[in-house]
């Protein structure tokens, strides 16, 4: 059985909606109200193909674990392929490929990028404007965004000299995993909506710096299509956003375990989306674009409260469980897997504390990298606290941090502090998206330089010689973070 593009236009309603695919017809009329990113999205596309807007979002495997095998309704006839296919080779460029391809053309070479901000910089240049908007936006006013990042301005070295460094080894072990420096990539949702290759393009770049890469829930490539990407002796570790029926989250669980990833981190700081206005805006602002002027009003529009939408990741979320509890969840998740398992979005000591006598073996102290609540503490203060005024916590659990990093020397401050290692999310986002597996490497490679020469110049050979009397925190801020 195969279909006409007339007949599947026939299906662009509530009571029956059909959409295509590449080139696969499905019924999702039932599914309408379970999409986790609403059903208007889907009735946009109804009774047409929907493959570009579905693909950079969606792993592979979406269809086939989300929608009954008797919606999969069969591929389109062969003249409605051809027609599809021409349809996508005639399409006249939009406003905003046009501007990427040009700035593709002339973005650096990899070479001459020398600090993670330069990459981000790249990558504002020649990332999708809707793939932007998402990675960078945060909540609100943006205040923890930025003050994740000032924080590390407050913290200086007292550099010890006269201390053997030729031999400087940045190695270190994560959960017992070995990784070549105190870094991970932290899990971050969507890498294809910025590079075709997406998530495998940090898996690969992860492969051959050494490094271990946490894989969001909310991958655009399929957990299947990333842990395939790995080479031998990779360490995956996985980003849990638990979902609110047991069964669904565990059947996650199950599939991640198969699948050789080491470690659950267990997210609890995204239990409903944010309001991130840079991301809300992004389709108006690409709809103004393409027409070359603001929409015009309409009066029936005059008193609508409509118009709040949680852009790209609210839909991501909407499933997940609300009621986590620290007497109710772990011991669940205890009992249903052997995985190691980290707190992802500890934002103060208390929690801390709390998360250590649950008995987890990790905690990630972050704030969703200020994309969740806004004025959540800077996770480095944080850490500073709690080693301050709890160090025995240290001895139960890892604690890492992540938020506000883009220099090696951030890194060793925390690491001073008594992190384990730091985890890096939009950098990695960015560098993938600008320059594919290539840009994984670049950053990396410029940490572990940055890392390197740091230790050394501060008197450290190895991790253990990180101590918190190497570090100072100081009540003023230095004006400017130098750029040249
Ligand atoms: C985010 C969620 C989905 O976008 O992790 O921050």
């Amino acid at each position: 059985m195969s279909w006409t593009l007339n007949e599947v236009s026939k299906h662009k309603t509530s009571e029956s909606c059909w959409v295509i695919i590449k080139n696969k017809v499905y019924d999702v009329t039932s599914f309408l109200n379970e999409h986790p990113g609403g059903a208007a999205i889907i009735l946009k596309y109804a009774g047409r193909d929907a493959t570009a807007v579905y693909e950079p979002i969606h792993p592979a495997d979406a269809l086939e674990k989300h929608l009954p095998k008797s919606k999969h309704l069969g591929p389109v006839n062969t003249e409605a392929a051809g027609a599809l296919e021409a349809a996508v080779r005639n399409r006249k460029k939009t406003k905003d490929e046009v501007r990427m391809e040009e700035a593709h053309k002339y973005k650096p070479k990899l070479s001459h990028i020398l600090s993670l901000r330069d990459m981000e910089d790249v990558a504002k240049r020649v990332l999708p404007h809707k793939a932007y908007a998402y990675y960078s936006s945060s909540t609100e006013d943006t205040i923890s965004k930025g003050e994740n990042a000032r924080a590390f301005a407050r913290f200086f070295f007292k550099a010890r000299v006269m201390r053997p460094v030729n031999q400087c080894d940045p190695a270190t072990t994560i959960l017992g995993f070995k990784s070549s420096i105190p870094v991970f990539v932290s899990g971050a949702a969507m890498a294809k909506l910025a590079h075709p290759d997406g998530e495998l393009n940090i898996t690969r770049g992860c492969a051959a710096q050494g490094i271990i890469q946490m894989v969001s829930s909310n991958a655009s490539y399929s957990y299947a299509d990333i842990a395939q990407a790995m080479a031998p002796e990779q360490t995956l570790f996985f980003q849990l956003y638990k979902h609110k029926d047991d069964a669904i989250a565990l059947q996650r669980i199950r599939e991640i375990e198969t699948l050789g990833y080491k470690a659950i981190f267990l997210t609890v700081d995204a239990v409903v989306p944010s309001k991130r206005e840079f991301d809300i805006r992004a389709p108006w602002y690409l709809e103004d674009l393409e027409r070359g002027a603001p929409s015009p009003f309409l009066e029936e529009q005059a008193d609508s409260l409509q118009g709040t939408s949680f852009g790209t990741a609210g839909g991501l979320i909407v499933n997940d469980d609300r009621d986590m509890t620290w007497e109710k969840t772990i011991p669940w998740l205890r009992s249903v897997t052997k995985l190691p398992i980290v707190i992802k979005g500890i934002q103060c000591v208390e929690d801390a504390i709390l998360a250590a006598k649950a008995g987890v073996d990790g905690i990630l102290i972050s704030n969703h990298g200020g994309r969740q609540l806004d004025y959540s503490f800077p996770p480095l203060e944080v850490l500073y606290r709690l080693r301050k005024g709890h160090p025995e916590v240290f001895k139960h659990m890892e604690v890492y941090i992540d938020g506000g990093i883009t220099r090696g020397t951030d890194v060793l401050k925390a690491i001073c502090l008594g992190a384990t290692a730091v985890g890096l999310g939009r950098a990695y986002l960015y560098a993938q998206g600008a320059y594919g597996v290539g840009g994984v490497k670049r950053i990396t490679h410029i940490l572990e330089t940055e890392i390197v020469t740091a230790m050394r110049l501060m008197g450290a050979s190895r991790i253990e010689d990180l101590t918190p009397e190497l570090v100072e925190r100081v009540d003023w801020q230095p004006e400017v973070k130098a750029r040249l």
